[in-house]
């Protein structure tokens, strides 16, 4: 399938996550603003030790891990392996410092190396995989979270790595998709999750999608109508979270001498009018769809129409909850925990951002987060 091996491959992503940290100085990596957001000095210790505990420890024989407390440290959530520093700890942790965690990488990669060398069997290269697309999620979560460390900070810096630009200014046009049976999940002999897998059928009514992203210019005009004041807009959980919360607008959004601008990691920006609204919460998703007298899609809407819109620069908002599909089958082992255990109270978001790292995505892939959530590159699509 592809051109490069995998050592090659593993070697490119490994060095991708440092790219990503490269201009970042030790207080920057340590730092957690928020519970939701990690360290990135953590990202980059986790996704090492993914390898050390799923690879390593396991199918290469004789193989010492780097720091025998590590697991502890930078186990995120799996139950099965035991227990760990909670989460909400992670930016307590200024040791160890970024120096011994970057040693830590090259241990576990000259390790890895080594053990790429021969052709492993397919049961091993699957996991193998599982690890680098997993370091890939955790590429784009690196970006939401220096975002949100250098959003909050007084002198708003830049951060010295080039993601995707936003760039969508198509004319508004609605799709319509017929009234039919559709296929839904990822079938096909590359990598996807478990939760794409399971084939299966819906039936969809009749439905018509917008060939672009809501802009900022309608975002405006519904605050400024009065979309924030309206509770008729909201769920009754988005209007407790955006009193509670004092939301009047996008994360990053600063209205100043009756401007808006925004923070983006090319430092402070005005708002382009005609650019695609990001960093909203489902909530303000939806709520924005029913003032405009539109919904969002539906996950299986989404999946059945993207072939015919230009997607990619930002994560949508679907109106469906993180559930299995009706054929679900929890991969066995502590990597059951990947996926399968957060099918309740999560959102589930569809297509991609230009925070996504290359050859990551697909169609039937299924992001997921919780409704409050505003820190992730998100966008919104409607339906009418
Ligand atoms: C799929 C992005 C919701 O943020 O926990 C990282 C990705 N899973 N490590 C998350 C993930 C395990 C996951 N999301
Ligand atoms: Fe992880």
């Amino acid at each position: 399938m592809s051109k490069f091996t995998t050592k090659e491959r593993f070697l490119e992503v490994r060095y991708r996550t440092e790219t990503i940290c490269k201009s970042l100085e030790p207080e920057d990596v340590s730092a957690q603003p928020v519970v939701f957001v990690s360290p990135p000095k953590w990202h980059l210790a986790h996704t090492t030790w993914f390898f050390e505990q799923f690879v390593l420890s396991v199918f290469n024989k004789g193989y010492q891990v780097y720091h025998p407390d590590y697991a502890y440290y930078f186990n995120s959530y799996y139950n099965n392996i035991g227990t760990r520093v909670v989460r909400a700890d992670r930016g307590l942790m200024t040791r160890p410092t970024l120096q011994e965690v970057l040693s830590y990488r090259s241990y576990v990669n000259k390790h890895m190396a080594e053990f790429l060398k021969k052709e492993q069997p397919k049961k091993i290269a699957d996991i193998i995989e599982i690890g680098l697309q997993h370091e890939q999620q955790h590429q784009e979560l690196l970006i939401y979270d220096i975002k949100y460390i250098f959003g909050t900070q007084p002198s708003f810096p830049e951060l010295d790595f080039q993601i995707g630009l936003i760039s969508e200014y198509a004319a508004q046009t609605f799709i319509t998709i017929p009234e039919g049976i559709y296929q839904i999940g990822y079938e096909g002999e590359g990598f996807c999750w478990d939760n794409e897998l399971g084939q299966h059928k819906v039936y969809l009514n009749e439905f018509q999608i917008s060939n672009r992203l809501v802009t900022n210019s309608e975002y405006i005009e519904f605050m400024e109508s009065g979309g924030y004041k309206d509770f008729n807009l909201w769920h009754a959980d988005g209007w407790d979270f955006i009193q509670k919360n004092n939301i009047e607008a996008p994360l990053y959004w600063f209205k100043i001498d009756g401007e808006w601008l925004h923070y983006t990691l090319n430092g402070l920006k005005k708002i382009e009018k005609a650019l695609p609204v990001s960093h909203i919460s489902f909530y303000e998703a939806f709520a924005f769809s029913q003032w405009k007298g539109m919904r969002l899609p539906t996950e299986f809407e989404w999946e059945v129409s993207s072939r015919k819109f230009k997607h990619g620069q930002l994560w949508e908002w679907t109106n469906s909850a993180y559930l299995p599909y009706p054929n679900f089958k929890t991969t066995d082992g502590a990597l059951g925990e990947y996926n399968g255990k957060f099918m309740v109270n999560q959102m589930v978001l569809r297509g991609g951002s230009i925070a996504s790292p290359p050859n990551h995505l697909r169609p039937t892939y299924r992001n997921f987060f919780q409704p409050e959530l505003r820190w992730l590159f998100s966008g919104i699509r409607l339906v009418k």
